[in-house]
């Protein structure tokens, strides 16, 4: 049965929210689901604004017809080709035989390569800033290569002033009823997966999602459509300054954040050590992660967010233990710059993970060492505490 909302007057949310997938790219855990947005605009012509994932497809297909309420369906904008939006692109090239599918040149060669199709006179491809008009309604295309995809691009409708903004500013997280970020507790609720959505999907290409930044801000905007969680219809500025910031490696939180990878207790005690003296000088909201135990999505998100990192880890097989391995060369990959970090090395016989990790740790932009490198032999003692008391005076005063 269809499942809708409107939106505006003229415009109509047809998409749907999966709760039964438990990893979003077969990589990313989304205990919360996540919803796959598509909107519905008519005026004396009807246009659909991408598509949504394959495993809600029965219901979105009854959600367009019920908007449609017999109407033709002429135009499907596709801003994004990954599949979890392009999925049902044939299926309404069947039924409405009339339909124009609207995207770049990029695009149709996604679509080619993702679909059996015949997009003989079905195609308009458009080019940045071009203008398609519906009636009173008028859309132009806003290209934003590489937030996500090469071929993404927002569709901005100038009447109203919708931005359709494609993966920009989503969110894991179902949603449930209440498609407005004024209908939810958006700090407690949304936050947190809206960071590690963006830091884990696009945290990679704060330079392009910067240049889209600059884009929007030149037009007026009063509502902003993601494809992914809710649509903004106020306090637009919260989300554009979190984005800023996230595109820009800036931290959120001048706060404390130690991660650790500890195989019998030891290198988890000197983070907890750590951690107690800093608490004791003051420092509040000191967050510590087992990176064993803790996926690696919600590892970035907090890289992302505070201004502090501390990597503790043993040596294994003359190396970096292998979890804290994986997460530093995701770091590597998603850019993560500007930290003050502190490394604690373990080793029984030849500790050389803190020289390794200080190692990658260099790889990454302006990242500021502290030092000294705290070295455990098996387990914390005396002196090693000691130069633990020393590392943590360099966080003083945060
Ligand atoms: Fe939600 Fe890049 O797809």
């Amino acid at each position: 049965m269809y499942c809708t909302r409107q939106v505006t007057d003229s415009v109509t949310w047809v998409g749907g929210s999966d709760r039964r997938l438990a990893l979003f790219e077969n990589l990313f855990p989304i205990a919360r689901g996540v919803a796959y947005n598509s909107y519905l605009i008519q005026d004396e012509k009807t246009a659909l604004i991408d598509t949504v994932d394959s495993s809600i497809s029965r219901l979105f297909i009854e959600n367009i017809y019920h908007a449609l309420n017999g109407r033709e369906l002429d135009y499907l904008v596709v801003n994004h080709m990954e599949p979890d939006h392009c999925s049902n692109i044939d299926e309404l090239m069947l039924r409405f035989p009339n339909l124009k599918i609207v995207g770049n040149t990029k695009t149709f060669n996604m679509i080619r390569q993702f679909y059996e199709v015949d997009l003989e006179n079905r195609m308009v491809v458009v080019n940045e800033g071009d203008t398609l008009s519906l009636g009173k309604h008028t859309l132009t295309f806003v290209f934003a290569p590489m937030v996500h995809w090469p071929e993404v691009m927002m569709t901005y409708e100038m009447s109203e002033g919708l931005l359709f903004s494609a993966d920009a500013f989503g969110s894991f997280g179902a949603i449930g009823g209440n498609i407005f970020n004024d209908e939810v507790n958006f700090d407690r609720d949304w936050l947190s997966d809206a960071r590690r959505y963006y830091t884990n999907i696009v945290g990679k290409y704060g330079v392009q999602v910067q240049a889209a930044l600059k884009k929007a801000a030149a037009v007026k905007i009063n509502m902003i459509l993601p494809l992914h969680g809710p649509i903004w219809r106020n306090n637009l500025e919260y989300l554009l300054d979190k984005y800023n910031k996230w595109s820009l490696y800036q931290p959120e939180d001048k706060a404390v954040v130690i991660f650790y990878a500890s195989m019998y207790g030891d290198t988890e005690n000197a983070a907890s050590v750590l951690a107690t003296g800093l608490a004791e000088a003051g420092v509040k909201d000191i967050k510590i992660y087992d990176v064993s135990s803790t996926h690696v999505s919600t590892l970035i998100e907090e890289t992302f967010r505070a201004s502090h990192l501390v990597f503790a880890c043993p040596t294994y097989n003359m190396g970096i233990y292998p979890g804290m391995l994986n997460f530093l060369h995701d770091m590597k990959a998603l850019n993560v710059q500007n930290r003050t970090v502190a490394v604690m090395e373990n080793g029984s016989w030849a500790p050389v993970a803190g020289k390794l990790i200080k190692e990658l740790l260099g790889t990454m932009k302006n990242m500021t060492i502290l030092e000294p490198t705290v070295t455990i032999k098996s387990s914390l003692k005396e002196d090693s505490r000691a130069k633990v008391e020393e590392l943590k005076m360099l966080f003083l005063p945060l």
